[in-house]
This record gives structure tokens, C-alpha cells and sequence, in this order.
């Protein structure tokens, strides 16, 4: 069924597990997620991202729906989530189509100007009942951006500045850069865990781990049980999806029926999302 991310990470961070959050792309993605979960008997978060709604030419209802669709059929909670909006008239669409949460991005500005455009995003979603998210630090890593140095100061997130962003926006959870960067092909990120304990008790609200795929399986079972609660994964699905179909078409070089290179695809994303729920604690 169709649930939504406030009640699912809530309950996270009251029984002290995590919750997976998969990347959409295509449909393919979404029902693989949806299968994943079932075989994990586990919830789990459909996120589209800004990107992912410019990859389907800047328009987000189809692919949406679709994605709402495989959550009401499937037999895990699963819930709807928008992810990396650093656009204000997308975020404006997150309720018309259907999304219970905005991940609302103002990292990469000023600190001020990140807390003015986050607390007008929490203003206008908590009007409508819509759970928000928001980054503080840079994670880095997604498509486009300069590859960040992790020790930089203004990268990794202050647990004060982290007190005071949350208390002057109103964010429901609060995305950090602990050591992790987006779009990691290899499972070798080292997390700060000290940092983790430091900022979970420095916010009352739940902590959220971008950029899950290049961290290895202990790295992300550790950083759950100090304190991260909403555990983001894209890139790894792709990894598989695109190991599995370019496995299948070298084996193939002559047949043309994309079902037959999907399924494989498919199927590598359902077992890579089954792998990542088995961490959550
Ligand atoms: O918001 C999405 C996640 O942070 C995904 O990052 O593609 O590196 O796993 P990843
Ligand atoms: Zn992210």
C-alpha cells in the first residue's frame, strides 16, 4: 500500500532502525523497489528526483503516477517521496501529484539563504501537510558537480550550525555530510561515526544519509544504530540494472525485445534493494 514517509520514518526513529529510500527513474525501477521490499517483507521510500523529473523531459506526472500505482498495488508499505528539488515551482507540484515529503535542496547556498529558501519550503509544506527534508553540509557527488574535498570546511555538517538550522527552519529531518558522496560506483566511503552521534544528539529530528551506495554494508548497519534513520540509495541500482542488461545483450548481440534485457535489469535491482533493507536494523 501507499504510506507516507512522515509515518514511516517516525516510527523509525521510535523503534531506532532505518528506512531505505530507492531512487526512481524509470518503472522499471519502481517495481523492482516494490518487489525488493516484498522479498524483504521490509517498508521502503520511491524517491524521484529533480534529475530524474529533467531525464522525462521536465514533467513529473507520469512518471509519478506510475510510481504511485506500483506502491498501492504492491504488498509493502511503500511511500512517495521528491528528492534533491532545488526548484520552487517543482516543489509547488509535489502536492497536486500525489507526494506526502519534499527533499527541498538549498545546500549548495550561503548558510543564511539556505535557512530563508528552507524555512519558506517548510512554511508552504506544512500548510499542506507535506513532511520536508532539507541538507545542511555538502554531500556532493551528483551529476554535474565538482568532486568536493571531504575534509574542506563548510562540507561536513556542524553539529551546532545543525542546532540552529533545524531550530530556524522547522525541517521534519535533516540531511548531513558525514563522509558519504553521491554517485560512488565502489562501496568505499568511510563514515565519521563520531560526527553521526554528535549531530543526532545535537537535532531532535531524524538524520538522513545521502549517497548510501558507495558506503559498505557495516558502514550503514554502524551509522544506523548511531542515529541515521532515512538511508538514500540510487546509484547502486543502476550499478546492477546496467551490469545485468549489458551481461545479457554481450551474451545477445542480435535480439531486439527490450522485455528480455529488462527482465534481467529488473531483477538485479530487486535483489540490490533487498540487500540494502537487510541492514536497516
Ligand atoms: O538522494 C539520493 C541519494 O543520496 C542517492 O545517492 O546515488 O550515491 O546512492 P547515491
Ligand atoms: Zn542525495
Amino acid at each position: 500500500p501507499l504510506v507516507s514517509t512522515g509515518e514511516l520514518v517516525s516510527a523509525a526513529q521510535a523503534d531506532r532502525h532505518g528506512i531505505a529510500a530507492f531512487n526512481v527513474i524509470t518503472l522499471e525501477h519502481a517495481e523492482a523497489i516494490a518487489a525488493g521490499a516484498e522479498r524483504a517483507g521490509a517498508p521502503a521510500i520511491l524517491q524521484i528526483s529533480e534529475n530524474a523529473v529533467k531525464f522525462h523531459g521536465g514533467r513529473l506526472s507520469a512518471i509519478a503516477a506510475a510510481t504511485a500505482a506500483v506502491a498501492r498495488a504492491s504488498s509493502a508499505p511503500l511511500a512517495l517521496h521528491l528528492d534533491h528539488v532545488e526548484s520552487v515551482d517543482l516543489l509547488h507540484q509535489a502536492h497536486a501529484e500525489g507526494f506526502g515529503s519534499v527533499m527541498f535542496d538549498a545546500s549548495k547556498l550561503p548558510y543564511e539563504q539556505n535557512v530563508q529558501a528552507t524555512a519558506d519550503a517548510v512554511a508552504w509544506g506544512h500548510e499542506r501537510g507535506i513532511w520536508i527534508e532539507a541538507e545542511l553540509g555538502k554531500v556532493g557527488g551528483k551529476e554535474g558537480e565538482a568532486p568536493l574535498d571531504a575534509h574542506a570546511p563548510g562540507v561536513r555538517t556542524d553539529p551546532a550550525e545543525a542546532a540552529a538550522y533545524v531550530a530556524a527552519t522547522g525541517v521534519d529531518a535533516l540531511a548531513v555530510a558525514v563522509g558519504s558522496s553521491h554517485a560512488m560506483t565502489e562501496r568505499t566511503a568511510a563514515l565519521d561515526h563520531a560526527l553521526i552521534g554528535q549531530l543526532r544528539d545535537a537535532v531532535t529530528v531524524p538524520l538522513v544519509l545521502h549517497g548510501s551506495s558507495g558506503v559498505p554494508d557495516d558502514e550503514i548497519r554502524q551509522a544506523v544504530a548511531s542515529g541515521m534513520r532515512k538511508i538514500n540509495v540510487g546509484t547502486a541500482l543502476n550499478t546492477a540494472f546496467t551490469g545485468a542488461v549489458r551481461a545479457y545483450l554481450a551474451e545477445n548481440p542480435t535480439g531486439v525485445d527490450p522485455r528480455k534485457y529488462l527482465v534481467p535489469g529488473r531483477e538485479a535491482m530487486a535483489a540490490t534493494v533487498a540487500g540494502f533493507l537487510a541492514l536497516m536494523g
